[in-house]
Order: structure tokens, then C-alpha cells, then sequence
């Protein structure tokens, strides 16, 4: 059988994280479920397992970051793993070092793991494809593409307040047709099996024929938000947009920001997620953002453990 998915090897074990696109359900719950043991890890007195002790894993960041970044070192450093932290800004891709040059140094530094961000969508498949096998290479998000540790720490909130994901209907709201957040979190929540995903966003800022992806649309959201168990809420991804999408961060908030009203739409004991950074007051009211429904500070808290499965997997530990 030709093994068309290059996160898998040819007996189907993972060896990079790059998309959730392709990966079956065994493999997303298998790292769920090991994330569990780990949050376990996460609330003792000591914090550190040996799993990686030895291996060095390096950070590469050409965007910024803190959550992904920061629970990357933090995830590294509680398998016991040596951690490096490359500085784009003073390496030598200022003098003009190519992307696949900085990776052949790291490597020739002995390099375990590599975990990418970049703004070019497909960054994280060059590099995988380029490195010499037993190097394992984790996309951190690249461009509007992918963000699969973001969708697979979300799978795991949704999971933890909600047990189960066959009986969900979870809403994605504001920029899809930028975020790489909302493409993972499509994929995933498909293959796990959630019934009905639905995107609700403007016409502008949703990517054309997105139907495809298994997804109900809406446009508003007094009828996009009745009776959702899940809504994650999206930034407007400035950075990533050319020309205008919107009037204006005020009338955007007027008819698709969070607001208590409008969460009234939702079911009772339904819960608020955002992958952060959050802009308050344009995509979710602050009011939401800090209340009794939003999960927001346990995704990132579950983000740690999330990671340090995905890193031991990597590795080849079961745990
Ligand atoms: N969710 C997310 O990717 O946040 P950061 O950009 O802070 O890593």
C-alpha cells in the first residue's frame, strides 16, 4: 500500500504532527488519552518525568507566540528534554541563511525535534520532508493552513466538559477563511465524529466552497448560535488579510461579537472557547470572555499536557 500521509510512517505510526488532515481517530485519541495521564503529571509537587531526558528539542518561531510557544518549553521541560529556544531575530535568516539551511545546522547540532511556526502555509510539510529520518518535526502553525497541537488541545477541553463528542453540535465564529485554528478544529472534530460543525462568519471572511469541509454555514448568528453545546470564537486575523473584509471592528462586533445576549442563544450549559490572542470588546464582550462559561484559561493549563503527549508519541513512548 502507498502511505500518502508523510506524518505516518509505513506501518502507520506517527512520526510528524503537521495537519490533522488524513490522521485517523485512533491516533487523535491516542494522544487524548495519553494527554490524560499527563495532566495528572501536571498537578503534582514534581512535575518532571524522564521520558525525553537527553533528547534536544529546539523551537523555532518566525511568528509570534505565547501560548503555543511557551507550553512547548514548558511540555519539553516536564519529559525532561533539553530545550532551545532559537531567536529568529539575531540568527543568520537576517544575513539571508535559507529555511532549509537553519534546519541542516540544527540537525548537524544533533537536533530530536523540531517544532515550527511560520507565516508561509506548508513551512512545517518542507521541512518534515527535508530532515533525515528519526528527526521528528511538529507544526506550531503555519500561515492559514494548519494548527493541529491548537485543534487537538481544543478536542481535549471539548472532551473534559462535555465526555463525549457524538451527540455535539459546536459552532466556529469570525475569521475562517484566515485562521488555521478553525481548519484543524473542522478536521478534527469531523473524524472524532461530531454530528453537525457549523461556521458562522460573514460572507468575507469565509473561504470559498467551505461546505466541502463537512460544515453547515450561517451568516448570523441569532441562528448559527441556537442550541450550540461548544462556541469557539475566532480573532479577526489582521495580519494574514488583504484589503478590507469589514466596515469597521465596531460593526463587527455589533453583529457577530460574544456577547452575554447572544450566549443566551446557545444551550444553558454550553461552553466558550478561544484559542487566544483574544481581542476583547470586538470578537467576544469581556463579560463572556471572563465568565462562568468560558473555558479559555483551561485550554491553554490543558495545552501543556496535550503537548507533552504529542512530543512522547513522537518519540515513540506509551504511556
Ligand atoms: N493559540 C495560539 O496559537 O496562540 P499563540 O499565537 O500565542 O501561540
Amino acid at each position: 500500500m502507498i502511505n500518502r500521509n508523510p506524518q505516518l510512517d509505513k506501518n502507520r505510526v506517527l512520526q510528524h504532527l503537521l495537519t490533522m488532515e488524513g490522521l485517523p481517530a485512533a491516533i487523535l485519541l491516542q494522544i487524548l488519552d495519553t494527554a490524560e495521564s499527563f495532566v495528572g503529571v501536571t498537578e503534582r509537587d514534581v512535575k518532571i518525568v524522564p521520558l525525553l531526558r537527553g533528547k534536544s528539542i529546539f523551537n523555532l518561531f518566525f511568528e509570534p507566540s505565547t501560548r503555543t510557544r511557551t507550553t512547548f518549553e514548558i511540555a519539553a521541560k516536564r519529559l525532561s528534554a533539553d530545550v532551545f529556544n532559537l531567536n529568529i531575530a539575531v540568527s543568520a535568516q537576517s544575513k539571508g541563511e535559507t529555511l532549509l539551511d537553519t534546519v541542516d545546522n540544527l540537525s548537524a547540532m544533533n537536533a530530536d525535534m523540531l517544532i515550527v511556526r511560520h507565516a508561509q502555509s506548508g513551512a512545517a510539510h518542507l521541512i518534515a520532508k527535508h530532515v533525515r529520518p528519526g528527526i521528528h518535526v511538529i507544526n506550531a502553525g503555519d500561515g492559514r493552513h494548519a494548527h493541529p497541537t491548537q485543534a487537538l488541545l481544543d478536542m481535549f477541553t471539548i472532551r473534559r466538559y462535555k465526555q463525549q463528542f457524538h451527540n455535539l453540535r459546536v459552532a466556529i465564529i469570525g475569521d475562517i477563511m484566515h485562521s488555521r485554528v478553525a481548519r484543524s478544529q473542522i478536521h478534527a472534530l469531523t473524524t472524532l465524529g461530531v454530528p453537525e460543525v457549523r461556521v458562522i462568519a460573514p460572507k468575507t471572511l469565509l473561504p470559498s466552497k467551505v461546505e466541502r469541509l463537512g460544515v453547515h454555514v450561517f451568516h448570523d448568528m441569532n441562528e448559527g448560535l441556537k442550541d450550540v453545546d461548544v462556541l469557539v470564537m475566532l480573532r479577526l486575523q489582521k495580519e494574514r488579510m488583504q484589503g478590507a473584509h469589514l466596515p469597521s471592528s465596531e460593526e463587527y462586533f455589533k453583529y457577530y461579537g460574544l456577547t452575554p445576549e447572544k450566549l443566551l442563544l446557545a444551550r444553558p450549559d454550553a461552553i466558550v472557547m478561544h484559542p487566544g490572542p483574544m481581542n476583547r470588546g470586538v470578537e467576544i464582550d469581556s463579560s463572556v470572555a471572563d465568565g462562568h462559561q468560558s473555558v479559555i484559561l483551561p485550554q491553554v493549563t490543558f495545552g501543556i499536557a496535550v503537548r507533552m503527549a504529542v512530543m512522547s508519541i513522537l518519540a515513540g513512548h506509551q504511556v
